[in-house]
């Protein structure tokens, strides 16, 4: 089978490195890709929001499964594009996609399958929005209805904060995303995240995460992409997944279906959890990132045949081998990230690391220059490993982190804290 990636970053790296194992690959490109992603599979330059010249290229390089990674594509509408060219596409359509680039429809579908979330209204129009935070209060949570690179969500600590972060919506700092914002009470509650497969019609579970989305130790300081992240979610006990498959997954795909827009892809749920009771956040339409490179680290070379099976609608005969085990990754930013920081340094000690089964550094944003490896983005390396427990996983993957040379950059020493200070 030859296997296309969509995307560049560490979630594409842990993808094509699960891919790769799996015999049924035959041939792997990756676009962009990085330089990491390039020690084991072809990376090629393609506009990847372009459906009509992914398709083409699919077409040209005999690909028989495109695998999509961030949101962007999926909400422009290349599974659809890929899907009419007759070419098999992990990912939804741009009409499913709306359940992570529209949080108005997420809720909308919420309210028509009884799923439960948080309280929410939405605008379109400030001043009834400052009202609307006015007649709530504070604590409450401020939210651009459209994509914003994970930027668009304000938790507001107090009535003040929350109408500054409306005036900044409507002033256009995040562009069409915040011509309409949604204002939400706020939940209180441990959050995890809940990774599903669909192929339409049937989900299959496929594993939990939690990841660290501030910056500094003790989850302080301004939010980013994800500092680090281990699975499984020992928050989400088998029972409270069950109750999150019963009452919120299931229900949300059967609405999708009912609506004539099935879901296809990995939906990646959200949860606020208190006593015992999940509620959704929200929904991504794509793997997370830094949580997929715990889950493939767990998964390995099944994950190509899960993905290919939810391309095909073949899930309901598919099965996930489990293994009684943890894993955790270790972000490597640069210095300053998530606010300004430099690119370009010199990255060493990467060439020693350990490649194996349990232990992978997989690059975030690297690229080559003059022969070596340097830094091409905020998040940078993802030191991943895993082990019998979560501390095994642990030292795995800090004595990785530990054993790189970049002294630009940076990593938390405490992730996984909340699940080993209990353990
Ligand atoms: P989102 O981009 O929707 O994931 O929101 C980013 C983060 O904001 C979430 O991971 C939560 O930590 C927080 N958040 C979003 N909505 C709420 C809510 N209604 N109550 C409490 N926290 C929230
Ligand atoms: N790590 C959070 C995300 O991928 O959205």
């Amino acid at each position: 089978m030859n296997i296309l990636i969509l995307g560049g970053g560490g979630r594409e790296h842990s993808l094509a490195w699960a891919v790769m194992q799996n015999p049924k690959c035959d041939k792997l490109i990756v676009s962009p890709g990085n330089a990491g992603i390039a020690q084991i599979a072809e990376c090629a330059a393609l506009d990847i929001v372009d459906g009509g010249a992914v398709a083409e290229f699919a077409q040209q390089n005999a690909i028989d499964l495109v695998i999509v990674g961030p949101e962007a594509p999926l909400a422009a509408g290349v599974a659809d594009r890929l899907r009419d060219t007759g070419i098999a596409v992990f990912g939804p359509s741009a009409a499913a996609a709306r359940l992570e680039a529209s949080k108005r429809f997420t809720k909308e579908i919420c309210d028509a399958a009884g799923v439960p979330t948080a309280a929410y209204a939405h605008f379109s129009d400030p001043q009834a929005a400052r009202a609307h935070v006015r007649a709530r209060g504070a604590p409450i949570v401020v939210k651009a209805d459209g994509l914003a690179a994970g930027k668009g969500v304000i938790v507001a600590e107090t009535e003040a904060q929350a109408l500054a972060a409306i005036d900044e919506m409507f002033a256009g700092s995040f562009g069409a995303a915040g011509a309409e914002v949604v204002i939400e009470e706020f939940m209180e509650g441990e959050e995890a995240s809940l990774f599903v497969l669909c192929d339409g019609k049937t989900v299959l579970p496929i594993g939990s995460a939690q990841d660290h989305k501030r910056v500094g130790e003790g989850d302080t300081g301004p939010n980013t992409g994800g500092m680090g992240a281990y699975s499984p979610a020992p928050v989400l006990s088998p029972d409270i997944e069950a109750r999150a498959m019963d009452r919120i997954v299931r229900p949300t795909i059967a609405e999708m279906a009912r609506r004539g827009t099935p879901y296809q892809g990995v939906l990646y749920a959200g949860l606020m959890i208190r006593d015992g009771q999940p509620r959704l956040v929200e929904y991504n339409v794509r793997f997370g990132d830094p949580e997929c490179q715990v889950l493939m680290m767990r998964l390995g070379a099944q994950a190509l045949d899960l993905m290919h099976a939810a391309a095909e609608g073949r899930l309901a005969g598919a099965r996930v081998n489990w293994a009684d085990d943890h894993a955790m990754t270790v972000v490597l930013a640069a210095r300053g990230y998530p606010g300004a920081h430099a690119t370009g340094s010199v990255i060493g000690g990467l060439d020693g690391l350990p490649e194996t089964a349990f232990e992978m550094c997989f690059h975030a944003g690297t690229a080559r220059r003059d022969g070596k490896v340097v830094a091409a983005g905020g998040r940078v390396l993802n030191a991943t490993a895993r082990g019998d427990t979560l501390a095994q996983a642990r030292a795995r993957a800090y004595a990785m982190a530990d054993a790189i040379d970049w002294p630009q950059g940076f990593y938390r020493r405490d992730i996984g804290w909340r699940a080993l200070d209990g353990a």
